[in-house]
């Protein structure tokens, strides 16, 4: 039986049963509602014109996150609460901090990207709820990594950012949200049908495993931060979708076995938080570096290693860490390396009905050596050219065991079996990493794109290996620290 779409959307609880599955809701907002203020840019998820914030119960909890709306399915938002740039407009017609900042400081000229930015600073307005300092130009960064501005420039939208918190405070009534959202909670999976589409929202594993077998060719919707520009780029026909991010069993982070076990519902934020928690110094750049902050807010890491992209940036260190992949079907479960996973382009070892559970990512282990590293045009929010991630386990000075992992040089991230063999047994010196080196033209063949031309990738992936060596090597170690000083001089 199809439910309708239950969602909190200016001070009051919408239903909506009569739009595709696949409606995003940049276009419920700006076709159906006439809520012309939210923009559409790229349609990718990558501008941030279409920024909006959305609200959701988490640990009896709200928590508010910016969102690209261009690139989220209409049916995600059940049970959710949705504001937009309509919603800093106070009761007596005055713009809010936010708005005023941006005024004051100059921070628009055509207005385009401008509701965008609006609805970023209001998520960090949020966060500093009742702190009377001024975000840090970290934080502001961070928050507006997704945003691109084409001509009013970023320095007055940075002073606007500083500023807003300086005007005379607004307050949001949280108590008012969370009841109200509270009241939007189901226990039952969400059913929504519209044609010969049906949506499912399953809240348990039991659900979803049901479901799943009766639907082993339904498309499995994560974060949609890939799957949602099937729809808008590539005008796909997606049929019956299960979406996994309100499975119970899966937005869950434990830690057995010196394993940390990232459930497939966990949102990027949430799992790199996690993993940066145990690998500060090797996984905070990257971290900082993957996607955008609205990207982060909703894609998962589940969902990145099942698209399997060969130039995802999260497969490279994971690999090269051994992590391993929870596939859970009718028949129970299947546990793989994460590098036994991918078989080739797109292709992946996944039988019909399955679905990815979790991955589980080894704790540090004493001797292992660990580094990824990002190259890429643009520092924030920018697909990489290589990536590359390095695990050595080190007897003294001798290599144990090498793991060395690339994305972006090959239809796949994998491993480099002949570097690996070159060090393995060997001392971990110069020679023996110019010899890895070498072998590293044996492992792949990259290719040519906008990206980056083959050579420049293979040049890079052995000047990669060989700055891990400099930063790991026993004879005259250099911290992490005084590396990227060094190379930030
Ligand atoms: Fe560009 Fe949504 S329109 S991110
Ligand atoms: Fe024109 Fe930002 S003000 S794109």
């Amino acid at each position: 039986m199809s439910n309708p779409i239950r969602f909190y959307f200016q001070g009051q609880v919408q239903t909506v049963d009569d739009i595709a599955t696949t409606q995003t809701i940049l276009q419920h907002l700006r076709e159906d509602r006439h809520c012309t203020g939210t923009k559409e840019g790229c349609a990718e998820g990558d501008c941030g014109a279409c920024t909006v914030v959305i609200a959701e119960m988490k640990d009896g909890k709200v928590e508010m996150k910016s969102v690209n709306s261009c690139i989220q399915f209409m049916p995600t938002l059940d049970g959710k609460a949705l504001f937009t740039v309509e919603d800093l407009k106070q009761p007596d017609g005055a713009m809010h901090p936010v708005q005023q900042a941006l005024v004051e400081c100059h921070g628009s000229q055509c207005g385009f990207c401008t509701p965008g930015f609006a609805m970023s600073l209001w998520s960090l307005y949020l966060k500093k709820d009742g702190e009377s300092a001024a975000p840090c130009r970290k934080e502001i960064d961070e928050t507006l990594s997704g945003n691109l501005c084409r001509c009013t420039g970023y320095r007055p939208i940075i002073d606007a950012a500083k500023r807003m918190g300086e005007l005379p405070e607004v307050k949001f009534d949280q108590a008012a949200l969370t009841s109200s959202l509270q009241a939007l909670q189901r226990s039952e999976m969400f059913v929504y049908q519209h044609g010969e589409q049906t949506f499912y929202a399953p809240r348990t594993l039991e659900q979803l495993v049901a479901i799943r077998a009766a639907k082993p060719t339904a498309c499995i919707l994560s974060g949609s931060t890939d799957v949602g520009l099937w729809v808008t780029k590539q005008m796909r026909d997606l049929g019956d979708i299960i979406y996994v991010r309100e499975v119970a069993e899966l937005k869950t982070i434990t830690e057995t076995n010196g394993m940390l076990e990232i459930g497939a519902g966990v949102n990027l934020n949430d799992a790199y938080a996690a993993v940066c928690r145990q690998y500060p110094d090797e996984l905070t750049e990257m971290w900082q570096r993957f996607a955008s902050q609205p990207i982060r807010n909703t894609g998962t890491l589940g969902g990145s290693v099942a698209n399997g992209s060969p130039i995802g940036d999260s497969a490279p260190w994971m690999i090269a860490l051994g992590a391993e992949i929870v596939l859970c079907g009718v028949n129970g479960q299947r546990v793989l390396l994460l590098e036994d996973f991918y078989l080739d382009y797109m292709k992946k070892d996944m039988q019909p009905g399955e679905f990815v559970a979790a991955v589980r990512i080894p704790l540090p282990r004493a001797n292992v050596h660990f580094r990824t590293y990002k190259l890429a045009k643009r520092y924030d929010q920018d697909i990489s050219a290589v990536c590359a991630a390095y695990a050595i386990t080190l007897a003294g000075d001798i290599v144990r065991d090498a793991h060395i992992a690339y994305g972006g040089m090959a239809a796949t991230s994998k491993r480099a079996p002949q570097a690996e063999a070159a060090l393995n047994g060997q001392l971990w010196n110069e020679t023996n990493l110019q010899n890895a080196m070498a072998m590293l033209a044996q492992d792949y063949s990259p290719l040519s794109d906008m990206r980056a031309s083959s050579e420049y990738r293979m040049k890079t992936a052995q000047n990669l290996l060989r700055r891990f060596w400099l930063e790991t090597r026993t004879d005259a170690p250099l911290s992490l620290q005084s590396v990227s000083a060094y190379a930030n001089a």
